[in-house]
């Protein structure tokens, strides 16, 4: 009897580096799992395919070579390896809490030549690059951190990450640092735009939405390099809510939020999943709903306990996760702030949506079929965002 071939099977296949999947007389492929297939590159060649003969050899041999053909990579061995990319230059503008933690996981991560921080307070990014080399000796990584207050130390990055602007505090909004962070962008984006102008620029400081337009337009960069990081923390958030509330651990939740990064924020719980189980089966209304606030109030949430200053240490591993995306460690949608260019319906706004991501940035938006209810929030989003960028 033959298989059914879903987007897993080929999703496992493309971790484990195949070029080739299989199929054998009967098996059902889906739909998804053909677009999956063309996404990752893998060709779906029609089986048996024709194993190697078998060679007389001494029984040493003979039992390496069956472990060989045996290993999946034996029908295209390395055509195509899915080894992660190492960046040149990894470029961080601003050092404060978000920024370093960014350092700081880049450098664990060892994925990067170089980690240059930049901060306007003296000396701030220079003893942050020197604590970070600091732990080479029990890390090993050889990523090297550099650090000065020169905006020009982003000088041939691949990719930037910008943190830098006034953060929260208790009773503000992320709209309320518009004007005032909005200078900072135009700052980083003069110095990116000169020194760095093939680079890769994610866009964190708030308000989110609104800075990476800022950054888009005053850079001139194409959408596919800038992007915002807010979706992946806003998700964070969410299936960390679903999962206290479900009593689960988070590997058991499947959720995304998109949006914008503020009120009005889109978790999504039509497309969210428990233990791959829409959310009734575990949680009543009421709960996913309180989840869902949980998502859109998390980082007013912690400005509030802090007091000054706002959430590094979540928002940090959401940056790394973009990292991850663009570098090839990690495959599939992810949510991400673009340029929309008529996706879903709205056009020339910056707003979270699932994408995937590659080395040149953005690839492709991915659009879900989204409840009505949840449609509707994205483009109150959309109009909001407008008008406070028009205002
Ligand atoms: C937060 C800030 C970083 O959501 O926007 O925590």
């Amino acid at each position: 009897m033959g298989r059914v071939i879903g987007s897993e099977a080929i999703e496992d296949a493309g971790a484990r580096g195949r070029v080739v999947f299989e199929l054998l007389p009967g098996d059902i492929v889906t739909d998804v799992a053909r677009e999956t297939a063309a996404r990752l590159r893998i060709r779906l060649v029609d089986g048996p395919l024709e194993r190697p003969a078998p060679i007389s050899a001494d029984g040493n041999t003979a039992m390496r070579r069956a472990m060989y053909r045996r290993s999946t990579r034996w029908v295209a061995p390395a055509a195509a390896s899915r080894e992660a990319r190492r960046f040149t230059k990894l470029a961080l503008v601003g050092a404060g809490g978000v920024g370093s933690n960014i350092a700081h996981l880049a450098a664990n991560a060892d994925m990067a030549d170089e980690i240059a921080l930049i901060d306007i307070a003296p000396g701030l990014a220079a003893a942050t690059a020197l604590d970070l080399n600091h732990t080479s000796g029990i890390t090993g990584t050889t990523a090297r951190c550099t650090g000065g207050e020169d905006l020009g130390l982003v000088s041939s990055a691949d990719v930037v990450v910008v943190t830098a602007g006034r953060a929260r505090s208790p009773g503000m909004t992320r709209a309320d640092l518009i004007d005032v962070n909005r200078r900072v962008i135009h700052a980083a984006a003069d110095a990116i735009r000169t020194q760095a102008p093939e680079a890769i620029v994610i866009v964190v400081t708030n308000p989110l939405d609104e800075m990476t337009t800022e950054m888009l337009r005053a850079t001139g960069f194409p959408r596919e390099r800038v992007l915002g990081m807010a979706g992946t923390l806003d998700s964070s958030r969410f299936r960390n809510a679903l999962a206290m509330a479900a009593g689960v651990t988070p590997a058991d939740v499947e959720a995304i939020a998109l949006g914008s990064h503020g009120d009005e924020m889109a978790p999504i719980p039509s497309l969210a999943r428990i233990k791959g189980a829409p959310l009734d089966k575990f949680l009543s209304a009421a709960q996913i709903e309180e989840c869902v606030k949980d998502a859109v109030t998390g980082g007013g949430q912690v400005v509030a306990l802090k007091k000054s200053g706002s959430a590094t240490i979540a928002p940090a591993h959401s940056s790394v996760e973009l990292l991850d995306h663009i570098r090839g460690a990690r495959v599939g949608p992810v949510p991400v702030s673009v340029m929309l260019d008529g996706e879903y319906g709205i056009e020339g706004v910056v707003l979270g949506v699932p994408a995937y991501l590659g080395v040149s940035g953005l690839v492709d938006v991915e659009e879900l079929s989204l409840a009505d209810a949840e449609r509707d929030t994205l483009r109150h989003a959309a109009d909001a965002i407008k008008a406070r960028l028009a205002s």
